[in-house]
């Protein structure tokens, strides 16, 4: 039972995955079941057309095996807008993905995350509090008006229901450059939320922007650790959030892998810094990182820098190709691996016998201007 602290804590502070509870205490199926497989197959075909299992790239293979589509947060974004007959969607993903689904879903649907646990250190480094001190100083400088947000599909609903509100729309890794473009087009200033590195490397990299053109937007400082004079000349005001498993690549895993291996081509996410991407051979979202492996000729050589579970099942589907992992320590997702079998498990035979477990419901206010947000991104050429 909560305090009434937690309870007050809660609703100021909603979009903060740490805040989230664990609703399966006590009732998870042990991991060392031998039967989880079978339970799985039996939920799943119980539940039939009336549910559709969305994965995201980044999950364990014995969660992804039950996927009816896997992949990266923009296509699955499209899954759950497109789909309208399932009625109960199993997100396997983060919470974000979650939120995004429930928006884009009609309210017949309902989206169920199998941990509420899962959620993601980067859409936690901006809350909603946060943007809204940032953009009071916008328009005491006088640049609200002309300041497009962009905000990565990586952020809490309630920062996409901010971009909404003002003219702004998310983006994902995959059209982050088209997004950008259009904000272009509509203002002089863009404010990147909450992704630093995505925003970094999209401006320069991608529409040409000089390093000079970004400044970056310290919450934790007043007036975002920036003078007046470096808001007002700034080009694209970046959020100080970061991914904690892409921003670990550093120039020195390019360095010693390309000595280890000559020849070797770097391929890495758009979320990794900006000099690791400056130097990588391609760089691409976890669809067009797949689509990039798969595609090249038998004998080619890769060192992948994103999530570990994707970079495992590219080398195990390339055989012929060989493909490593740019760092040399192990580096998981921990919020993405938090859905597990055992959950998976556990939410699908909840429903089977009538209960529905760990919905993920966006308020209807909130969901309004999120909506607007996602929306835009879904229309973006
Ligand atoms: P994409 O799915 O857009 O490639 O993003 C990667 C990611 O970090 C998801 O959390
Ligand atoms: Fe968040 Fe990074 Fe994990 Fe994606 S990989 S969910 S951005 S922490």
């Amino acid at each position: 039972m909560r305090s009434l602290t937690d309870l007050l804590l809660l609703g100021r502070e909603s979009d903060l995955s740490s805040e989230r509870g664990v609703s399966c205490t006590g009732e998870l199926p042990s991991p060392s079941d031998p039967d989880l497989v079978e339970r799985a197959t039996k939920a799943r075909l119980a539940l039939g057309s009336r549910a559709m299992v969305l994965g995201h790239h980044y999950q364990r293979d014995e969660v992804i095996q039950f996927a009816d589509i896997t992949g990266d947060s923009f296509k699955l974004a499209q899954a759950a807008a497109e789909n309208k007959k399932a009625e109960y969607i199993f997100f396997c993903g983060v919470h974000f993905m979650a939120e995004s689904a429930d928006i884009l879903t009609n309210d017949q649907q309902k989206v169920i995350l199998p941990d509420l646990a899962a959620g993601c250190s980067m859409a936690d480094m901006a809350t909603a509090n946060q943007v809204s001190d940032a953009w009071k100083v916008f328009q005491r400088l006088g640049i609200a008006d002309q300041t497009i947000p962009i905000t990565y599909m990586n952020s809490s609903a309630a920062i996409k229901s901010f971009t909404g509100e003002n003219g702004g729309a998310v983006c994902t890794s995959s059209n982050a450059e088209r997004a950008m473009r259009w904000a272009f087009d509509k203002g002089e200033k863009v404010f990147f939320l909450p992704d630093q590195h995505l925003g970094r490397n999209t401006a320069v990299l991608k529409l040409g922007l000089e390093l000079s053109d970004c400044v970056l937007w310290n919450p934790w400082k007043p007036n975002g650790g920036l003078s007046d004079h470096e808001i007002i000349n700034a080009k694209v005001i970046l959020w100080r959030g970061h991914c904690s498993v892409h921003g670990r690549f550093s120039l020195d895993n390019i360095n010693e892998v390309r000595q280890k291996v000559p020849g070797i081509q770097v391929l890495v996410h758009p979320e990794c810094q900006h000099d690791v991407v400056r130097n990588s051979d391609v760089v691409g979202s976890t669809e067009m990182i797949i689509k990039t492996v798969t595609e090249s000729p038998s004998g080619s050589a890769w060192a992948v820098g994103t999530e570990l579970n994707l970079v495992k099942r590219l080398a195990a589907n390339n055989p012929d190709k060989s493909v490593i992992f740019l760092d040399k320590t192990v580096c998981y997702c921990s919020t993405m691996n938090r859905i597990d079998l055992p959950h998976l498990v556990w939410a699908m035979e909840s429903l089977v016998e009538g209960r529905l477990v760990n919905q993920i419901k966006v308020d209807p206010t909130t969901a309004n201007f999120a909506r607007v947000a996602l929306e835009r991104m879904l229309a973006l050429p």
